[in-house]
């Protein structure tokens, strides 16, 4: 067995939490249009379809928000199993719904569940993981979330011609599956040794580092010099009393959180929900006729979302986060502007319903802005996808990361829910537009990227302290990190 197998497998179970995230994400817009579901339901306006869809996200925000104090006192391992356990309770809650209320009650339920698992497992990922492999093993969550997509995209598709309330409640039902999985696989995983170790349960620490590293050997030179590292860490923030909230608004912390938040805000920016929540829309907007061929290409598109997350696992801890943001922003950019003029050259109102809808005008148009839905999400895939997860979960120390990635993840989920909020009307509204602004927020992540953001790949989680101490101007700051880091690693030999 390699020295970090058992990471993978322990980073690659709790990654299960990130399947829950990506099913819950794509499952509804599959079912709203299944005709046994509309009937249920008496025919849902766009108002509760509206509901139905958002209170999941209203949940996650506010699961997160939760999550960051259950994960220091209850454990980051806890957590994740109480959140498949609330996961498995509303899924159950969902596919015996009676009506609209009980529905909407088990999204929000779902969404507290998915709030604690999206916050927890990276967490939980980046404080067993050794530097060198960081960004790999917390990857893993999101190449569960673009799968947990993919499937629930593709369990509706099998069922959708099911005759009876079963095509729709499948769907629901379904979804506790890998919850359980989870919920009785945890138990199983050690807990966060940087957990243990910050509650004073030294030993335990050491022995779960030793099982993560060298096979349980608590005399292997490696896991001892990094039992060390964490301890000499978490002994000087204790010095510092570093505990409460309150600490995260004041600078040195305050440069961490404000970075934290502003990875997962402009995640959000990059307009990749629009896509997932309405790309039939935008399908059917580029010319593609029928309910079955718009269903097909945001199929393709599941599956571009999976397969581009693949280079990212692979290589994100070789190309660096600064790079990868850059080149994925870049790439994110010029897709929706190529989008944009397309749909602004090529395409043309008409009223259909009583509503405006665009219409494109040639083929050349219309394909290449289908391809330019495609080139958009495998360069989400590849970069701010994983990273939006990896960088909040590596920047803060030890004893304020939970609270810190519960303060970046429900910042995550509030861009969430309010682009989905606005992104629909926009799209009617003022049409290409809203690709344009998407452009103008990844031009603005570029310069923010390039400017403030300190490299973090192949440094150990206690290293950040030095990276982040210096000037807000990260680019300017490399040769101050570069020589601080050499100074202490001679300090420690
Ligand atoms: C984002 C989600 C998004 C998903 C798509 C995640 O990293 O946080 O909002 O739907 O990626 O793959």
């Amino acid at each position: 067995m390699g020295r970090n197998t058992k990471s993978y497998i322990v980073a690659a179970i709790a990654s299960v939490g990130g399947l829950l995230f990506g099913y819950d994400i794509g499952v509804m817009s599959n079912i709203l249009i299944m005709d046994y579901f509309k009937a249920f339901f008496n025919n849902p306006t766009a108002r509760d379809e509206g509901i139905i869809v958002s209170f999941l996200t209203l949940g996650c925000f506010f699961g997160s928000l939760i999550s960051g104090q259950l994960c220091d006192r209850i454990s980051r391992k806890r957590t994740i199993i109480l959140g498949s356990f609330i996961f498995v309770c509303g899924s159950m809650v969902q596919g015996a719904t009676t009506g609209r209320a009980m529905l909407v009650a088990g999204r929000f339920i779902n969404g507290i569940a998915v709030g604690f698992l999206s916050q927890a497992v990276p967490t939980y990922q980046s404080e067993l993981s050794s530097p060198e492999i960081r960004g790999r093993l917390i990857s893993l969550q999101q190449w569960s979330i673009t799968w947990g997509i993919f499937i629930a995209f593709w369990v509706a598709i099998a069922t959708r011609k099911i005759q009876s309330n079963a095509s729709w409640r499948i769907s629901l039902y379904c979804q506790a599956i890998p919850a359980a999985i989870l919920l009785f696989s945890m138990p199983f995983m050690p807990y966060s040794p940087r957990w243990l170790i910050s509650k004073g349960r030294d030993e335990e620490g050491l022995k779960a580092l030793a099982i993560l590293r060298s096979g349980g050997d608590t005399s292997d030179a490696l896991v001892i010099e990094e039992y060390e590292d964490i301890k000499h860490a978490i002994k000087l923030e204790n010095e510092v009393s570093l505990k409460s909230y309150s600490e995260l608004f004041v600078f040195p912390i305050r440069r961490r959180l404000t970075l934290g938040v502003l990875t997962q805000v402009l995640q959000q920016l990059t307009g990749i929900n629009v896509i997932m929540y309405y790309a039939p829309a935008i399908f059917k907007q580029a010319g593609i006729g029928g309910n079955d061929a718009a269903a097909l290409a945001t199929g393709i598109n599941g599956g571009i979302n999976v397969l581009f997350t693949i280079p990212a696992i692979l290589f994100v801890d070789r190309w660096g986060r600064r790079k990868t943001l850059i080149m994925g922003a870049i790439g994110c950019g010029l897709s929706y502007f190529i989008l944009g003029l397309c749909i602004a050259i090529g395409g043309y109102n008409v009223i259909e319903n009583g509503e405006k809808v665009v219409k494109m005008k040639n083929d050349g148009a219309s394909y290449t802005a289908i391809v330019m839905v495609y080139t958009f999400v495998a360069s989400f895939a590849i970069s701010w996808g994983p990273v939006g997860w990896i960088y909040p979960a590596e920047i803060f120390p030890m004893a304020m990361r939970a609270k810190g990635t519960s303060i970046t993840t429900a910042a995550n989920w509030a861009l969430n829910f309010i682009v989905g909020l606005i992104s629909p009307v926009l799209m009617k509204s003022i049409t290409w537009g809203l690709y344009m602004i998407f452009f103008a927020f990844m031009c603005i992540a570029v310069v923010t990227v390039y400017f403030f953001y300190p490299e973090t790949k192949g440094r150990t989680l206690e290293q950040m302290e030095i990276i982040f101490r210096g000037s807000i101007w990260a680019v300017r700051d490399q040769k101050r990190i570069e020589d601080e880091l050499a100074a202490a690693s001679k300090s420690m030999a």
